[in-house]
């Protein structure tokens, strides 16, 4: 399959077979750990990594990653490049189109990412916007196919903040025939606009999509819990009244009872308001440090397939 030149803003433009192309490109990547080594696949390429908000995880997995690949990346930190003294987003990607093989950008609004891309020449990566974090969920894909053996069928149950991360779940999840049902406090529903997109994706894969405001609903019978800060980057200023407000939402080792007994509980990380109990973090059932080691083998599928 040839996806190479094409962005990644979202999931929403890559079919099915698609993302079932890089879930196995990562599974090839990650299965044979030297292969990383022999398949300089982007000798002399460079990634311009552009992050308006703090990284851990897809900083370290996309650097790594280019390392292993024999390209290049630059950390292009808001404050280190003009971008953030004043130069436009579209100027910044005609200069980096002239120079580097690919744009990985996380920012505060989308539609710079979509600026991003209509100004490009070369690939670009959403690294994280206010409304999607695709390479989070192709992580999340593989993890679950990883403990589970499969994704087709099984429920997916999202209880806390209709965030980014939400979004882009309800479109992978749909996208790959899985339930999903999500629990937010009222308010904090995910995009209305997204949400009708899932819906329409499940439907024709005949699977289904349940918004509402009842964790102990959404949890029952799951295959999978997830959850995700209450408090994402930018919001800072809303914490205290979005704690006060999610209280009822933490996963706690009672609402987890009513899932399948083997489900598997996971968070993309950072884990910083204790949005499940360190009970429920720190258990068996929990596969988040699995799921963030899978953002590199993910990582690599990416920028092999889009950038090689
Ligand atoms: N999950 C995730 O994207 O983590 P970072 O913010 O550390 O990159
Ligand atoms: N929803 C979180 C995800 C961090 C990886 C945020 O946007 O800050």
């Amino acid at each position: 399959m040839d996806l190479s030149g094409r962005h990644l803003l979202s999931l929403k433009d890559y079919t099915p077979e698609e993302i079932r192309y890089l879930l196995d490109e990562s599974k090839k990547f990650k299965a044979d750990f030297k292969a990383y080594k022999r398949n300089r696949v982007l000798d002399g390429f460079t990634l311009g990594m552009i992050f308006q908000k703090k990284s851990t995880r897809t900083r370290v997995s996309t650097e790594t990653a280019m390392f292993f690949l024999g390209g290049h990346a630059l950390f292009l930190g808001q404050d280190d490049i003009q971008l953030g003294a004043g130069e436009s987003i579209k100027d910044t990607a005609r200069v980096l189109s002239r120079m580097v093989d690919g744009i990985l950008a996380r920012v505060y609004a989308h539609e710079d990412v979509d600026i991003l891309s209509k100004n490009s020449s070369i690939p670009v990566i959403n690294a994280l916007s206010d409304k999607y974090h695709p390479l989070q969920i192709l992580a999340d894909l593989l993890t679950i196919e990883e403990h589970k053996g499969k994704l087709a069928g099984l429920k997916l149950a999202w209880v806390g903040d209709g965030n980014n991360v939400c979004n882009s779940l309800l479109i992978g999840c749909a996208k790959m025939g899985m339930n999903m049902s999500v629990a937010t406090p009222k308010g904090y529903e995910p995009s209305e606009e997204i949400v009708e997109l899932a819906k329409d994706i499940a439907e024709d894969n005949g699977v289904k999509i349940i918004i509402s405001n009842d964790p102990v609903a959404v949890v029952t019978n799951a295959d999978v819990v997830v959850t995700d800060t209450f408090v994402s980057m930018g919001e800072e200023a809303e914490a205290e009244k979005k704690l006060a407000l999610f209280k009822k939402y933490v996963i706690t080792k009672e609402l987890v009872t009513n899932a399948k007994s083997n489900y598997i509980f996971m968070h993309c990380l950072p884990y910083k308001h204790k949005e499940a109990t360190e009970e429920v973090f720190e258990s068996e059932n929990s596969v988040v440090f699995d799921e963030a080691e899978n953002r590199l083998h993910t990582v690599m599928a990416v920028l092999a397939s889009l950038m090689g």
